[in-house]
């Protein structure tokens, strides 16, 4: 097996399925509000279908006209009224394009935004497994394969349909033995035709998932960590033959729709070239007699060359529509995504006033992946429906306002499993997480941002300015106030030497700035928002010696008189914590002061000994964190 069969049967696993009355349902759903303008723009194409009829019957008119001798007045009139067909035609044509624009156009809109608010919504938990690539590709490619449905199809079909009718009516009428024969050389086409328009389909699909896969390794490999991982341990050349091995089998897959489609093309203009010939043979030996008017004659043959392109167009309209619906259910997938974490209709805010933080005997297990995701965004076959282990087994404390307590324990103890909650980016299993009293889950998302303020180790920064990364936080605050956030984060002087200044664009996840640089710039964030409880999950653990100062420093203005859950590496901060807590495994195993630990003589204990054995914090005196906590 080649490694593109591979490839194609993979893609072509999640293919079939049947498409649903309840699919259409609410495609038209979404064409509802358009409705006066959709049924406007079918009006149309259907009266510009049935103009297209009248000119080859005046065209025959003209000739009779001439052969039977008629006055110079007739000719003139029925040309001037060719030419008033030819001018209503393409003044209908300009509005009716309008319309299927603007309906096209509008129903993009719809979707694009209706996907995007969607998506927003999504728990965190989506965001880890979903790869960014196949989301984009979702609100690019498929949000415009389902407005092809709505405009070329859907008017196609219509016009297409009447055109068809009233020009086999027409037919018929001047001559029915000449129509007949010259539908009998149909099927020569019709048949390859219908299986050729399945094969293109089935190939553009192929492309568009070959496409989205490209977009993903693009995304993924080309930011400025993941192209840092390449150049370390990856693979380039191995990246390039993958990504040559799909931009290959794109190739090969254009070359062949344009084959067939001009295959296609080819012998549709050679049937109804002989068709015509056909029409010419046979209205001619019948003209001869006296039995068909020489204009009759014209009249079928202009026709004629009008009956094949709508055929062409209905044969395959069974397969464009099919892949229109694919596209619309492959964006209502995305929408039926039920975020795991939503707000209460009767949701409140966080009480007034300072704030503790309470876990009440909680139970969290991080959701599987059918909870939260698709497979096809995920790129595999079948999600995993496993529920995750359990990760925290009944934790409990008490933060009280102004408080801090500190976090220590082994990596994967469930540190930051228990931080993630305290904002609810998850809800827990069992038990409660409550804000100033009040379950997280009965507050509204509005509130808990205003309150909380994190800081985690890979402090991230969107790429644009460094204004812009600081307002995040708090969108009406000053210049003043901006300044002021940066003098404490001990980041003015650097954000002063910048030429851009505040206006200085940092790289996606802050990639010009160095660990410590990007690290203080979350915390000014931080600052600027001035929330009542603070959460930093290691925030300092990345940092090199000479930043770490500038950072504790900073991170003491963040901490003052606020209530806080730190998860610390650091001696000094836990000193300073009133409550301590020891987690291993998911449970809390040991808790209180430094004091009361150490003598305990415990896992605390131990802890003291390896982890937090750092001369060079052996005098917390002098440690702003310490300093600013409450005593
Ligand atoms: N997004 C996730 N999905 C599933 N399991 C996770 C996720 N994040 C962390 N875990 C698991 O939860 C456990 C606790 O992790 P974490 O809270 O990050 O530990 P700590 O911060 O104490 O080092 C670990 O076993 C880890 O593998
Ligand atoms: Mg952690």
């Amino acid at each position: 097996m080649t490694a593109w069969h591979q490839l194609y049967s993979m893609n072509n696993q999640r293919e079939r399925r049947p498409v649903t009355r309840a699919t259409l349902r609410r495609i038209g759903g979404f064409a509802r509000p358009h409705r006066a303008r959709l049924t406007l723009f079918l009006v149309l194409s259907v009266v510009m279908a049935g103009l297209a009829v009248g000119s080859p019957l005046l065209a025959g008119r003209v000739v009779d006209a001439i052969f039977n001798g008629e006055p110079l007045s007739v000719v003139v009139t029925v040309a001037a009224l060719i030419a008033g067909l030819a001018l209503a035609e393409a003044g209908l044509g300009l509005v009716n394009r309008w319309l299927s624009a603007g309906l096209g156009e509008s129903l993009i809109l719809d979707l694009r935004t209706a996907v995007f608010d969607h998506v927003q919504k999504m728990p965190v938990a989506f965001f880890t497994r979903t790869r960014t690539g196949a989301l984009v590709s979702r609100l690019n490619n498929d949000v415009i394969g389902a407005q092809r449905a709505f405009t070329d199809t859907l008017s196609g079909v219509a016009g297409n349909f009447v055109t068809l009718v009233l020009t086999l009516i027409a037919m018929i009428g001047i001559s029915w033995q000449i129509t007949l024969l010259a539908l009998l050389l149909l099927p020569l086409f019709m048949v390859p035709a219908r299986r050729m328009g399945t094969r293109i389909a089935r190939l553009r699909r192929e492309a568009a998932d070959h496409n989205a896969a490209m977009g993903t390794q693009m995304t993924e490999r080309f930011s400025a960590p993941g192209a840092t991982l390449v150049k370390l341990f990856g693979r380039p050349a191995h990246e390039s033959a993958e990504f040559a091995l799909r931009a290959r089998r794109v190739r090969d897959i254009g070359v062949r729709t344009a084959m067939t489609q001009s295959a296609f093309v080819t012998a549709l203009t050679l049937v109804s070239a002989l068709a015509l010939a056909l029409v010419y043979g046979l209205g001619g030996f019948y003209a001869l007699r006296d039995q068909l008017a020489p204009g009759a004659v014209v009249a079928m043959a202009m026709l004629l060359t009008r009956l094949y392109a709508p055929l062409t167009a209905l044969a395959s309209a069974r397969v464009d529509v099919m892949s229109a619906i694919v596209s619309f259910e492959r964006v209502f997938e995305v929408l039926d995504l039920k975020p795991l974490i939503q707000e209460r209709p009767d949701a409140r805010e966080v009480p007034e006033g300072p704030v503790a933080v309470e876990f009440d005997d909680v139970r969290f297990a991080y959701p599987s992946a059918d909870k939260v995701s698709l497979a096809s965004l995920e790129e595999v076959a079948t999600l995993d429906s496993r529920g995750g282990v359990e990760v925290l087994h009944g934790i409990s404390f008490r933060a009280e306002p102004g408080q801090m307590v500190a976090l220590v324990g082994s990596s994967g103890a469930g540190k930051s499993t228990i931080a993630q909650l305290l904002p609810r980016l998850y809800d827990v299993d069992a038990g409660a997480v409550r804000l100033g009293g009040v379950d997280v889950r009965d507050l509204t998302a509005d509130s808990i941002r205003d309150t909380l303020g994190m800081v985690t180790q890979d402090g991230h920064l969107f790429h644009e300015t460094i204004r812009a990364n600081l307002l995040l936080a708090r969108p009406e605050a000053t210049e003043g106030e901006v300044w002021d956030a940066l003098t404490r984060a001990r980041l003015a002087g650097l954000v002063e030497s910048l030429p851009d200044g505040l206006d200085t664009v940092v790289g996606e996840r802050g990639y010009r700035l160095s660990g410590g640089e990007r690290q203080r710039l979350t915390i000014a964030r931080l600052l600027l928002a001035r929330p009542r409880v603070v959460i930093l999950d290691e925030a300092t653990a990345a940092l090199d010696s000479t930043s770490e100062a500038a950072v504790q420093a900073a991170l003491g203005e963040a901490l003052a008189g606020r209530t806080a859950v730190v998860i610390a590496h650091r001696l000094s901060t836990v000193r300073a914590a009133d409550l301590i807590l020891v987690i291993e495994d998911g449970r809390v195993a040991e808790r209180g002061t430094h004091a009361e630990l150490l003598a305990a003589g415990g896992r605390y204990e131990e802890l003291y000994r390896t982890q937090f054995a750092e001369p060079t914090l052996s005098a917390p005196e002098d440690d702003p964190v310490a300093a600013a906590a409450p005593a």
